[in-house]
């Protein structure tokens, strides 16, 4: 099989990349570079330089490299951007999904992987979240990966497309430390940034109902969530015809707290959080039931929370190396 990885030259995409590789897949990765770096794109792996806007380009690189599959990662991803620039988000993460899929259908490409987000929960009032748990999303972002969702559904239901939509949790980590995230939107590394700059880490509100007050959510090392993708990707190929839809995250909740404690003691700081208001929108728990994940792919997630916080560490030293202490 030959996948068409977009935005693999993303953080999460060029682990995917690195494991579908490593599992003997042939990848060719198709970005624009609006985030991505070329860097990340490992040698013999074709880049193309385009954007999912492009149909025309698609195509051609779906025909050029006798595409087979499709994992589509290329998007845009702050909640609180998407908040303040709708009509963009649902261009690039529904109009640019729209035309890949086009072109996917009519190049009779038969597996599609879609990014998905537990952005799609919204604010989910149970302790485990299920794929059946009600979907509300809170924010542009969020409406744009349900909207995905259903547009790959109702392709694949149309034309026998195989599809699979991953809801992807709090991911973190890194398989390497070139492969780091750079950008600094999620807890990690807004931890790691202010204790570098000698300035507390911040809590968003310690009054929520959750056992220390800070909110709970599932962290996911990234090499974890790179697997889930080759496991659907076959799972796909095995039996066409399939649309899957899937929590990944690993079943277990960690308080903001908890997170920053750990930080702390690993990075040799002591720097207690400072507590600020709550953000609007920010729901006190959301952890997943990974159940299903296991039961359709035989996945499960293998790295806990010390290994990603060691490794995400590790890259932003190598990016950071200011931040070390003796
Ligand atoms: N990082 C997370 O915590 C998280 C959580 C849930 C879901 N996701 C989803 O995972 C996917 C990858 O996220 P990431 O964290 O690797 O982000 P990223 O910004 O590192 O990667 C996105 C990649 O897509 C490329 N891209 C963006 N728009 C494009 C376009 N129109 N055409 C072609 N390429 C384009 C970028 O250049 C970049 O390489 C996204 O779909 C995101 O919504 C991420």
């Amino acid at each position: 099989m030959t996948w068409l990885i977009t935005g693999g030259a993303g953080y999460i995409g060029a682990h995917v990349v690195r494991a579908m590789t490593e599992a003997g897949e042939r990848a060719v990765v198709y970005d624009d570079l609006s985030t991505g770096i070329a860097d990340r794109v490992p040698d013999g792996v074709p880049l193309v330089v385009g954007s999912v806007l492009d149909g025309e380009r698609v195509a051609r690189a779906l025909g050029d490299h006798g595409i087979t599959g499709v994992v589509h990662l290329a998007a845009k991803k702050q909640v609180g951007e998407s908040v303040e620039l709708p009509l963009h988000y649902y261009r690039q993460n529904v109009e640019g999904l729209r035309v890949l899929l086009e072109a996917v259908t009519a190049a009779a490409v038969p597996s599609f992987v879609f990014s998905s987000s537990a952005a799609v929960y919204g604010m989910p009032d149970v302790d485990l979240v299920t794929e059946e748990t009600p979907c509300l999303p809170m924010s542009p972002y969020g409406e744009t990966k349900l909207a995905g969702e259903w547009l790959v559904r109702a392709t694949g239901r149309a034309s026998g497309l195989s599809t699979a939509s991953l809801r992807y949790f709090n991911v973190a980590g890194a398989a390497s430390p070139a492969l780091a995230d750079t950008g600094v939107f999620n807890l990690v590394p807004m931890v790691f940034e202010k204790l570098t700059a000698g300035e507390a880490p911040r809590v968003f509100g310690d009054d929520y109902p959750t056992p220390d007050g800070t909110c709970v959510r599932d962290y996911i090392h990234v090499a974890d969530l790179a697997e889930a993708h080759v496991a659907a990707a076959r799972a796909l190929t095995a039996s066409p015809g399939r649309a899957l839809t899937l929590n990944i995250g690993r079943g277990e909740g960690v308080s903001v707290r908890e997170m920053i404690d750990r930080i702390n003691t690993l990075t040799g700081h002591d720097r207690p959080a400072t507590v600020t208001a709550r953000r609007p929108g920010d729901p006190p728990r959301v952890v997943a039931s990974a159940d299903r994940a296991a039961a359709e792919l035989g996945w499960k997630a293998k790295y806990d929370v010390q290994d990603m916080i060691t490794s995400a560490w590790e890259g932003w030293l190598h990016r950071h190396p200011e931040a070390a202490r003796d």
